[in-house]
């Protein structure tokens, strides 16, 4: 039995789970839970300390141990921390989630931030956003969305995203990013990316954000999650 209620958001990259996750969390007033930063960080933590980058245990080890603090900067933007250091826009960079998506194929390093994730599932509840929140991490949610998106429209809004960040990555090259990662989280042996049987799928493609945010709030609020 969950603390708290706990509607998980699962997705490929670039379906908009993480802005969906976020207006959710916002709108409602619950905890957020980013599980791509964790694993974004792990692979952040084994380059800043040198670690072989073909070594699961050790990365294992900076998933249990590393020190991660996630913020709200004055002007609502996010901030995260990594042992002390102020990493937000190194772990948003496309190289920063294929990095993450190879440390989140070893097992050791998905049980090491097992415990991590779940403690974020506090009072008043939880949205969670990633790849297998509603099939390993919080296989008991009230509510399961898994969010898709052509191909075309994920590349376009990754693309976008990259470029207001600054960093000026060509559309092909990242289409062929975006799908090398997908079939890597897709086809690895623990936690692949799946919709769990009992969630919703919402296609989210030609949708504004606010037409999935009021879709998800809908179906939060026909389980009685909210208002
Ligand atoms: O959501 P994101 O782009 O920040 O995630 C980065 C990578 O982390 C993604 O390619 C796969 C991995 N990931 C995962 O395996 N499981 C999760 N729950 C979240 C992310």
């Amino acid at each position: 039995m969950a603390a708290c209620p706990i509607v998980t958001i699962d997705g490929p990259s670039g379906s908009g789970k993480g802005t969906i996750s976020r207006a959710v969390a916002r709108r409602v007033g619950w905890h957020l839970l980013d599980s791509g930063a964790l694993y974004r960080l792990v692979a952040l933590a084994g380059t800043l300390a040198q670690v072989d980058p073909h070594d699961p245990g050790r990365h294992a080890a900076l998933a249990q141990h590393m020190a991660v603090w996630f913020g709200t900067r004055s002007d609502g933007g996010e901030e995260v921390r990594l042992d002390g250091r102020d990493v937000t826009a190194e772990i948003r960079s496309e190289a920063a989630g294929q990095g993450a998506s190879r440390v989140a194929a070893w097992p050791e390093v998905r049980s090491a931030l097992l415990g991590r994730q779940r403690a974020f599932a506090t009072p008043p509840g939880l949205v969670a956003d990633g790849r297998d929140m509603g099939t390993v991490v919080f296989p008991g949610a009230d509510l399961k969305i898994f969010l898709t998106a052509t191909p075309e429209e994920r590349a376009l809004r990754r693309h976008k995203q990259l470029k207001d960040k600054g960093s000026d990555v060509s559309l092909p090259a990242l289409s062929r990013e975006i799908a090398g990662r997908d079939l890597r989280d897709q086809t690895r042996k623990v936690a692949p990316l799946k919709a769990a049987p009992d969630a919703c799928v919402i296609d989210s493609t030609g949708l504004s954000v606010e037409a999935v945010t009021g879709r998800v709030l809908e179906l939060m609020a026909a389980r009685r999650l909210w208002p």
